[in-house]
């Protein structure tokens, strides 16, 4: 007898229940901006959620419900929302959930416009955010408060891979009060290797612009959680606050990459472990940060929450930002350019980048040091990568 559960690429490949009328193998790319009602009778009923069908696009098509049940079943959460960019999906979700005067409790290292996101224009609206190191337990809970709302984190984060206990931090958030919405952004880990809802968190979501659609060819978001906080978001973040929602062509892309999202990601750790073994010899390198280190500061902790410690690697360069510069400089197969988790390796220089819109001072707070370097390994040969860093570190 077979079981209902499947593995994750046969999810990947199958899982949603879309049945195109004429049997295409392939989800189709339904572009429609608006939806044809039988009668006003059903207009009404379909507006009341009383019937369910397609109204006008920026509630869904076809095309994004597929996808968005793949999401869900992959994250083990009831329903999944696509959006239109990463920040779609972190804006969407924050405007449904708080409200001014409320409180949001999120760690110091963000991606940048998350960060900016928080601390920059949520205060223009009366929240506050209070950024704290949340793998200090005693940080965590002193900032709880009466009129904490959100816990939000990354892990690993954006850009020096710091590691955060999810099963730990949920638990403090909920024990302190069941109704704070603890969120996590699993954009570096991808599904494959980490599922923050199974470790407590009440909301995931990710970048899918990175990993998940893992070509580099488009951007989009993902929301995941349960139907209830789905269905609100839906309504709220995305059709009235934002109107982030992703296009079917968007959205068939995704689904194409994400196919073979788990293949993918095996590649991704192997290579990344390789690399990060490399730069630990590298006596150039001051510092090298990859969960799958034994060096690393997070490593037992990613050990048992993830499933694999992502392709990812930070470095910092020994003389600080300049020399950092000639390594970014002087890469061939490597690509000077920000995003991540696409086929092609990536390099970047966060402080004068990703995370540019930080002040010095926040960047010192974030950990985000002047010589860090973000290396995204991409799915060219380990040795290929591996050479192209040492000609590029000889030019120092
Ligand atoms: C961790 C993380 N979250 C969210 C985003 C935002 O995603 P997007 O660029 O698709 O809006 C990014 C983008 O780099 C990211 O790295």
């Amino acid at each position: 007898m077979g079981t209902d559960k499947k593995g994750f690429s046969t999810e990947a490949i199958h899982g949603s229940s879309l049945k195109d009328q004429y049997g295409a193998l392939i989800t189709p790319i339904y572009n429609s901006s608006t939806f044809i009602f039988d009668s006003t009778a059903q207009g009404a009923a379909r507006f009341a959620l009383e019937e369910p069908g397609y109204i006008y696009s920026r509630l869904g098509t076809p095309t994004t419900t597929a996808l968005e049940e793949k999401l869900a079943k992959l994250e083990h959460g009831e329903a999944g929302l696509v959006t239109a960019t990463g920040m779609g999906a972190v804006t969407a979700t924050i405007w449904t959930v708080i409200n001014g005067g409320e409180e949001i409790i999120a760690d110091k290292t963000l991606y940048g416009c998350t960060f900016e996101f928080f601390e920059h224009h949520l205060s223009r609206f009366g929240v506050t955010v209070h950024f704290i190191e949340m793998a200090n337990e005693d940080e965590l809970r002193a900032a709880l408060n009466d009129k904490t709302k959100i816990v939000y984190l990354e892990t690993p984060a954006n850009p020096n891979l710091k590691i955060i206990d999810i099963e730990k931090t949920a638990k403090i958030a909920h024990e302190f009060n069941p109704e704070i919405k603890v969120i996590a952004d699993n954009t570096f880990a991808s599904p494959v290797l980490q599922r923050p809802l199974d470790l407590g968190c009440d909301i995931v979501l990710h970048s899918c612009t990175k990993y998940i659609n893992g070509h580099g060819d488009l951007l989009a978001g993902v929301v995941v959680s349960d139907a209830e906080t789905i269905n609100k978001i839906r309504l709220v973040g995305i059709k009235d606050m934002t109107g982030a929602v992703l296009a079917p062509n968007e959205a068939y892309l995704v689904e194409r990459g994400l196919k073979t999202l788990e293949v993918r990601m095996q590649r991704h750790c192997e290579s990344a472990m390789k690399v990060a073994r490399y730069l630990e010899t590298n006596d150039k390198v001051e510092k090298v940060f990859y969960p799958g280190l034994e060096s690393h500061e997070g490593h037992e902790i990613a050990k048992k929450q993830m499933d694999g410690f992502g392709g990812m690697v930070s470095f910092v360069v020994k003389g600080g930002r300049k020399k950092a510069a000639i390594v970014a400089d002087n890469v061939k197969v490597a690509t000077l350019a920000v995003s991540l988790g696409a086929t092609e390796t990536l390099i970047e220089h966060p402080a004068s980048m990703t995370h540019s819109p930080l002040s010095e001072e926040e960047l010192i707070a974030a950990n985000i040091e002047p010589g860090l370097i973000r290396f995204s390994v991409g799915l060219e040969n380990a040795e290929d990568i591996i050479d192209d860093l040492k000609q590029a570190f000889e030019k120092i």
